[in-house]
């Protein structure tokens, strides 16, 4: 999977009138190309992060500027012109008189703020199986209602849900709805993960199960994982590379390292340090221990530089 921004801006109002129209996103490029990617998108509320996701699966195209995404069957460009896009498909090497959108979003797939408000199923089995279905390439209604609820099946047993599969989503816990939701979406198998603020609401041992389940989906089944997220901590812990947005604009794109050695970045985002770090540099400066290298992204870590200091 290849995914390129070229300049993109984005205006929910655009008109060709106004002199200055306002841009929620402003000349946004980027490359996402590995497999196994963990991107953090953070920024401050409004800074333009749920905006520049949902062109990741082409629910809003840019008004201006363009997209690639190709994966092995399919190449997509999307030019923005004003209010006008222009979408071009090629399906396994041919053009296609219609864009479709559903081999990109069977393998983008994008799991919304509060996902669990899209439930709306007889039971938990039925909503897991909806995407799949919906997907399939499958002529026979029967046998792509079986191939459906083998995938929900499959993925209920490994995102630990299998108990409630014949539930009604509305009887379940809001942790277990976002869970619900997000096996939807990964019923499908797509390559790519895009989640928006997944963990908000969420209790903190649900918050770690799900972080950890979306690290090993990258580390194992090399996903790469796509997650929105104000929370710098999970920053720390789980981002490969960080993307920040501020008031439309990409201000960085690089390793979390060079951003949280960087305090004017850090200032000008309005973006906080990571807990663990906040916590080694006071000790650090009330104890004056020069040699202390806060820049520990766990605790085990942090321990670990404690322990060798006191050494
Ligand atoms: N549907 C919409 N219509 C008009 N403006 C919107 C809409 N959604 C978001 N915006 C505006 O676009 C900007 C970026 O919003 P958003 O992408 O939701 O930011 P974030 O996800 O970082 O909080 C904000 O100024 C917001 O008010
Ligand atoms: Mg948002």
């Amino acid at each position: 999977m290849g995914i390129k921004f070229s300049e993109v801006k984005y205006s929910y109002t655009y008109s060709k009138k106004k002199k200055d129209n306002c841009y929620n996103l402003e000349d946004a490029s980027l490359q996402i190309d590995n497999n196994d990617e963990f991107i953090c998108v953070v920024g401050h509320t409004g800074s333009g992060k749920s905006t520049l996701i949902q062109h990741l699966n082409l629910l809003l195209k840019p008004t201006f500027g363009s997209i690639e995404i190709k994966d092995d069957d399919f190449e997509y460009r999307i030019n923005g012109k004003g209010k006008k896009n222009n979408t071009t498909l090629m399906l396994k090497g041919k053009k296609q008189k219609l864009p479709i959108l559903k081999p990109l979003r069977s393998k983008i797939g994008l799991v919304f703020q509060f996902p669990e408000y899209q439930l709306f199923e007889e039971t938990v089995l039925k909503d897991i199986m909806f995407g799949p279905k919906n997907f399939s390439s499958q002529k026979k209604k029967e046998k792509r209602e079986e191939e459906a609820k083998e995938k929900a099946i499959n993925i209920a047993n490994k995102m630990q849900i299998k108990d409630l599969l014949d539930l009604s989503p509305f009887e379940l816990s809001g942790g277990q709805m976002r869970r619900v939701a997000i096996a939807g979406i990964l019923a499908s198998n797509p390559d790519v993960l895009v989640l928006d603020e997944p963990t908000v609401g969420l209790d903190p041992i649900g918050k770690k199960e799900l972080l950890n389940f979306l690290k090993d989906l990258n580390e194992k089944d090399h996903k790469t994982i796509i997650l929105v997220t104000h929370d710098m901590d999970v920053v720390a812990e789980y981002a490969k590379r960080v993307i920040v947005l501020n008031k439309g604009k990409i201000t960085y794109d690089g390793s979390k390292d060079e951003l949280f050695k960087n305090n004017d970045l850090l200032l000008n985002n309005n973006l906080d340090y990571p807990s663990i770090v906040l916590l080694l540099k006071k000790l650090k400066e009330k104890l004056n221990i020069k040699e202390l290298d806060e820049y520990q992204y766990n605790i085990d870590d942090a321990f670990n530089e404690i322990k060798r200091w006191s050494k």
